[in-house]
């Protein structure tokens, strides 16, 4: 089929809700994708932050075209080895606690929105505990609990109209203004221990260890969203391991099988026993063949090599990038850990986002003026520099 054509059925038949780059893409491998006219590009998008190990890997792959072809589906009504196996696993690299799998981040964040609710509900004598703390800029989903924990309004929030009303917008690491916001009825604080689609801001430890006391003294649930910087992101498995926190909630999706969609919620024992028969559940949560390839990929993300990779590299990045900051007026700020990296424009990012794209780069452009690279993991610094020359030279450095 021509461009011309898939992009007239999609004209057709597809609700218009992205803003797509003109580009059918039709295959790729490891940190490039290449278009139906054969033109290559460096992805730094990575499928926004999902394809952690690069496309087309072939260990992950092969897990799940096993399982596809043993057992792909029989629900959450039957035990299942795969489930298990990889629940395991995970929970190893993590800290006590029990899983609940679903499909995506949305989902991950709703579960977890659920849980924290029924779990005050059962814990306090008052059972009147049903308000979350989240941060401006924040974002958790599209789903109607998701996007009423996100802070950011305009185009994603206009017309949706009521959000829950039991949630309060704090600025990201204003701990004085949580600590102010917290009342008898506060049961969670939501965090982003990056906030991604708000701009890649990353926050000082001090805020996160302090939010982290202060949800312990007043026996409040501080649900960690790992959904972007999870599985390696950062440099390490999770995001929370920077800051020296163990959170008891974490909800994670995006990167866990390599393009497979799968999502988690993670909770500490007391927390998790709140959900019984019944309360929640998933059709297609933590099938065979998503645990198969997610087991794969946990081993390769988890291996040092891969994250000291991830740590140099994006060292490497923001060395480079903050260096063009010097000629370049229009580059403000250049920010990031591991390979989560934003620069932040004095103007709209979008044109530099289609100049990068025909000279061979995959970028995008989040919060309007904030340029985001999210290359795979194992990107080599070849890959790197090329990348970094072409938006070099589409800055005019
Ligand atoms: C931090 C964070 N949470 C939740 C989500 C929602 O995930 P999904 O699109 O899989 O529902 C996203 C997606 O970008 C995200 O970045």
């Amino acid at each position: 089929m021509e461009t011309k054509d898939i992009k007239g059925l999609a004209t057709k038949y597809l609700t218009r809700n992205y803003g797509r780059q003109p580009i059918v893409l039709v295959k790729g491998r490891r940190s490039s994708v290449w278009d139906a006219e054969g033109k290559k590009y460096l992805d730094f998008v990575s499928g926004i932050a999902v394809m952690n190990l690069g496309h087309n890997f072939a260990p992950v792959n092969k897990a799940i075209q096993k399982q596809m072809s043993t057992l792909a589906h029989v629900s959450n009504l039957y035990y299942t080895e795969p489930q298990v196996e990889y629940a395991q696993a995970l929970v190893d690299k993590m800290h006590k606690g029990k899983l609940f799998f679903c499909n995506s981040g949305a989902e991950a964040t709703e579960a977890a929105l659920k849980l924290v609710r029924r779990h005050s509900i059962e814990t306090f004598e008052d059972k009147a505990r049903t308000e979350i703390i989240a941060f401006k800029g924040s974002f958790h989903g599209r789903t109607m609990g998701a996007l009423s924990l996100t802070g950011q309004d305009g185009i994603k929030k206009e017309g949706f109209g009521p959000m829950l009303s039991s949630v309060k917008f704090v600025p990201y690491g204003d701990l004085e203004a949580v600590e102010k916001a917290i009342n008898k009825k506060t049961c969670a604080v939501i965090l982003e221990p990056v906030q991604g689609e708000g701009g890649v801001n990353v926050p000082k430890h001090s805020f996160v260890q302090g939010l982290a006391k202060l949800c312990t003294a007043n026996k409040i649930q501080l649900i960690f969203d790992e959904v972007q910087t999870g599985f390696g992101r950062t440099g390490k498995l999770f995001a929370f391991e920077h800051f020296r926190v163990k959170p008891g909630i974490v909800i994670m999706a995006k990167g866990i099988a390599n393009g497979y969609p799968m999502g988690v919620m993670f909770a500490k024992d007391d927390v998790a026993k709140s959900f019984v028969p019944g309360t929640h559940a998933s059709t297609f949560g933590g099938s065979p063949p998503a645990c198969a390839g997610a087991l794969v990929a946990l081993e390769e993300i988890t291996r040092p090599e891969l994250l000291e990779n991830v740590r140099t590299m994006g060292r490497y990045m923001l060395l480079k990038l903050t260096g063009m900051k010097r000629s370049v007026p229009t580059l403000k700020q250049v920010r990031g850990i591991g390979l989560m990296i934003g620069v932040e424009l004095g103007i709209p990012g979008e044109k530099m986002v289609k100049e990068c794209a025909n000279a061979g780069l995959l970028l995008n452009c989040v919060n309007e003026k904030v340029i985001r690279f999210l290359p795979p993991l194992n990107v080599t610094k070849q890959e790197v520099d090329k990348a970094l020359n072409i938006f070099g030279k589409v800055l005019g450095v």
